[in-house]
């Protein structure tokens, strides 16, 4: 049974102080450069979430432009709110990736990173996204495949048990396998994918891996129990991850994948 994280205002915050580390900056460098925003156009960032990438595309599009941030969460919202205060020309709005309240052919791209992993219809995003973009629009959608993980352990089978309570805070911890034959069913044609690494190949506190380290910790005391992990069994994990820091041996590695197609 999947227990979702719940985007409030402690996840907000935690959410922020991540996605501002290093690794997620040169995330977002590469979604920019991948979806090549130009003035004037009118884009859709789905699941805004703290509106970090929103502030920098409406940057990009200009006051020709407009940029809506949409998401299900009232923190997020908030947080994006406030992030583009200063560009009248962008607006956040509530809303669900399976039901935009837009019009069709209303925008020349979509944008949507770390969202569809957590839709459970993603079919019914994907029409969506397609029925709003503009004929020949575009689409970019990033998602983790946590299957890719490389992260050191002194006890792999007890990594791979606080790793299968963590793939439960999500609808699909594997989207990226099958996102480019879900994009072609909903119409789309897939024009280019690209890997996104978070490497922490030696320990950073200000980092993905410094902020996952401590969010999945809290994700397993809590839901660990449905999973048979102890809280003993957690705390072994959360210890000997601080004793292979303090060794200098910390490893950690995980793929983005970013899909940018056609509609
Ligand atoms: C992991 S955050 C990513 C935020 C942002 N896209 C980024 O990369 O910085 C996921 C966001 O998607 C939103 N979200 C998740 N499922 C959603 C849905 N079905 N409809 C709208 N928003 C959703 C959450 O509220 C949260 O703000």
């Amino acid at each position: 049974m999947s227990s979702m994280l719940e985007f409030d205002d402690k996840a907000a915050r935690a959410m922020e102080a991540m996605y501002l580390t290093p690794d997620v900056v040169g995330q977002r460098a590469r979604v920019i450069d991948m979806l090549c925003p130009r003035p004037g156009e009118h884009i859709l960032d789905i699941g805004v979430g703290p509106g970090l990438l929103a502030h920098d595309l409406a940057l990009m599009v200009g006051d020709a432009g407009r940029l809506v941030g949409l998401d299900m969460a009232k923190p997020m919202l908030t947080m994006a709110r406030t992030r583009l205060a200063a560009m009248p020309w962008a607006e956040c709005v509530e809303g669900e990736a399976t039901k935009l309240g837009f019009p069709d052919a209303s925008f020349d791209a979509v944008v949507t990173t770390q969202v569809f992993e957590y839709v459970a219809d993603l079919p019914r995003a994907l029409v969506e996204a397609h029925r709003v973009l503009k004929p020949g629009g575009r689409i970019l959608v990033l998602d983790t495949d946590w299957r890719s993980i490389v992260w050191h352990s002194s006890d792999a089978g007890r990594m791979e048990r606080v790793l299968a309570c963590w793939d439960d805070h999500l609808a699909d911890p594997h989207l990226p396998a099958t996102l480019g034959a879900s994009l072609r069913r909903a119409g789309f044609k897939v024009v280019r994918v690209e890997i996104v690494p978070m490497l922490t190949p030696h320990w950073q506190p200000r980092s993905y891996a410094g902020g996952m380290m401590h969010t999945i910790h809290g994700y397993a005391r809590a839901n660990g129990a449905k999973h048979g992990l102890s809280a003993d069994e957690i705390q072994a994990w959360y210890d000997d991850q601080l004793r292979l820091i303090e060794r200098g041996e910390f490893f950690f590695s995980l793929n983005r994948y970013a899909f940018v197609a056609m509609a």
